[in-house]
């Protein structure tokens, strides 16, 4: 038996246009599992095959996840794995603490934390329901410890007060799910991402690195390994862990 393999199982992925969202998919395909993938990003809904389903779906509107469950069950199977990984940089997002605008923090955490809530709520509800499944949270290093903001001088990005609080209540919803939903077989584990690799200046990146043990960002595809370990039957005694993949970010 490969404790690593999907074979078949049905995994919905939000945020699944973006950088890792396509790479979490990929990965799942690559291991024998279903996708299907819920962005707003998507222009038309598509079934691209009989294992990928592409739907563009917001997930802040409970109307429009509850009809997704449906579209995947009449196309699919039961859901048996979600991935909660999508996330919203919306206009003023990098504004100092003091200039916050409540509506852009309003819009933040809609996404990273009440899209999350909702898709938890559909998805994992019906995992219950049929007594397996696996949900997989993705938090962030600002959801664990504050930001170093020397990392940032003179720049103009950063990371925002809704940003580190919507990611720090994944990680407690993640906590409260798993004892929740512990003794119906269904387990929620959250992944923490260190920083990614993607075009960033060079500056930022070599100041990122050197506050890293690894001495370096991550790899878009370094987070795959993770996600197939707690979706997979390989974690089966594994819920309500945070697995961090930041090269050590958050061990000194
Ligand atoms: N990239 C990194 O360096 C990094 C580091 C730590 C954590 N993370 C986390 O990893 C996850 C993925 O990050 P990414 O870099 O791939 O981001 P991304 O911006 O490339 O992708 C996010 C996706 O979420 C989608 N989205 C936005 N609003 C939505 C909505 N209402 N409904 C459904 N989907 C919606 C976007 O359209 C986008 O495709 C996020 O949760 C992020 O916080 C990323």
């Amino acid at each position: 038996m490969d404790e690593f393999s999907l074979q078949d199982r049905v995994v919905v992925i939000t945020g699944g246009a973006g950088r890792l969202g396509t790479r979490f998919a990929q990965a799942v395909l690559r291991h024998g599992g279903r996708v299907c993938l819920l962005d707003p990003g998507f222009t038309n809904s598509e079934r691209v095959s009989d294992r990928e389903l592409r739907l563009s779906v917001d997930i802040t509107d409970p109307g429009q996840v509850k009809e997704a469950a449906e579209e995947i069950r009449r196309n699919m199977a039961p859901v048996f794995g979600l991935i909660n990984n999508a996330c919203l940089q919306p206009e003023g997002f990098f504004r100092p603490m003091e200039q916050y605008s409540l509506e852009t923090w309003r819009k933040v955490m809609a996404v990273n934390l009440d899209g999350l809530f909702l898709c938890s709520q559909v998805f994992g509800g019906d995992m219950a329901k049929r007594g397996e499944g696996s949900v997989v949270n993705i938090s962030s290093i600002y959801g664990m410890n504050g930001p170093d903001f020397s990392l940032y001088e003179d720049l103009s990005f950063n990371t925002p007060p809704s940003y580190a609080a919507s990611k720090a209540a994944v990680l407690g919803l993640t906590r409260y799910l798993a004892a929740y939903w512990g003794s119906c077989g269904v387990r929620v584990n959250a992944i923490t991402p260190g920083g990614v690799q993607d075009g960033q200046l060079e500056i930022f990146v070599n100041r990122y690195s050197k506050r890293t043990p690894l001495g370096r960002m991550a790899e878009k595809h370094e987070m795959d390994g993770a996600a197939i370990f707690l979706l997979s039957d390989a974690s089966s005694y594994v819920t309500g862990h945070n697995l961090a993949v930041d090269g050590g970010w958050s061990a000194w």
